[in-house]
């Protein structure tokens, strides 16, 4: 259900109020503020606020969006996403407005479990999904209409106004801790999603991609210190049973897809009924703005 709370965007040239306008004579709205400054959709429905210079940054790939997209299809890390649906859904009031903001979303999937768990609870919820990579956007702009997707930076002051989210889900993205409990409201909540050691260890063995580093825990708790303090945590591990397409797939997806050549390893890991063993291993923490009692 459309929530009906103004739009929760700020302008990320002069920082006023953006508000969604249709085009005379196109079929696709743009977003303008009062100073003028319009920001058009693309066709796949997702609006470019990338403004300056920005981070210095090699976004992924069409073939790494691509991989990751068909990976998730797959279904083996559904029960993750129904994990976070689960983590979020007691923060959703019931029939109420609701805010959600998913950073750093790539393909938008796991944003759209979560948008169905939250019209099944029947609140109105306005969604909000942002990346850097347009690759991404233009696959979870299709797969979540309802949201507004946009192209921009964490690293940049994001152009959400204070206050204004009640929820802002990480899932293996960036985190910007100071924008993050700048835009949630007090009582609002941050869920970040990250690997634990171990995590896709069969993989990382099997096509040199990077293993996870023991302390990213300490260095989770790190980033956000001064902004946030952890208040529930869950493990969810995942048994696969992976396809070569599948290992992949999951190899390809990732940072390392940025240097794999894809064809030479799926030939090196065979096209057979082989099958491969992984254990995907993640962590689901909640966590509370540090100054919020509540
Ligand atoms: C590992 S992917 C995870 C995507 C999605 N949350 C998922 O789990 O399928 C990390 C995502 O963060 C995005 N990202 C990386 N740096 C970013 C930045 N500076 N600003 C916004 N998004 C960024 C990438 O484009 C990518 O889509
Ligand atoms: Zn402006």
């Amino acid at each position: 259900m459309p929530s009906s709370r103004p739009m929760p965007l700020r302008c990320p040239v002069c920082r006023v109020p953006l508000q969604a306008v249709d085009n005379p004579g196109a079929p696709l709205s743009a977003l303008v503020c009062g100073s003028g400054h319009s920001f058009d959709a693309a066709k796949q429905g997702y609006y470019n606020l990338l403004v300056g210079k920005g981070t210095v940054f090699e976004a992924d790939s069409a073939p790494m969006v691509a991989a990751r997209f068909n990976f998730l299809e797959s279904g083996h890390y559904r029960p993750l996403a129904e994990a976070v649906a689960a983590a979020v859904a007691p923060l959703v009031p019931q029939r109420g407005e609701f805010t959600i903001l998913d950073s750093g979303t790539g393909t938008g999937q796991y944003l759209r479990v979560l948008l169905d768990e939250v019209s099944r609870r029947g609140a109105s919820c306005t969604a909000v999904a942002l990346d850097i990579s347009k690759f991404a956007l233009r696959r979870a702009s299709r797969l979540n209409p309802e949201a507004i997707c946009l192209a921009c930076d964490v690293w940049q002051p994001l152009p959400i106004a204070d206050a204004a989210v009640d929820v802002v889900t990480v899932i293996f993205a960036p985190r910007n801790g100071a924008e993050f409990a700048r835009v949630l409201r007090p009582g609002g909540r941050l869920v970040v999603v990250t690997p634990r050691a171990g995590h896709l260890a069969a993989v990382a063995e099997r096509t040199g991609m990077l293993g996870i580093e023991e302390d990213k825990d300490a260095r989770l708790a790190e980033s956000l210190s001064g902004h946030f303090v952890a208040e529930s945590a869950r493990d969810l591990d995942i048994g696969m049973m992976l396809t070569p397409g599948e290992v992949a797939d999951l190899a390809f997806m990732g940072p390392a897809g940025h240097h794999l050549d894809r064809a030479a390893l799926v030939s090196s890991l065979g096209t057979g009924d082989e099958v491969t063993a992984v254990d995907a291993r993640f962590r689901i923490t909640v966590f509370r703005p540090a100054t919020a009692a509540t």
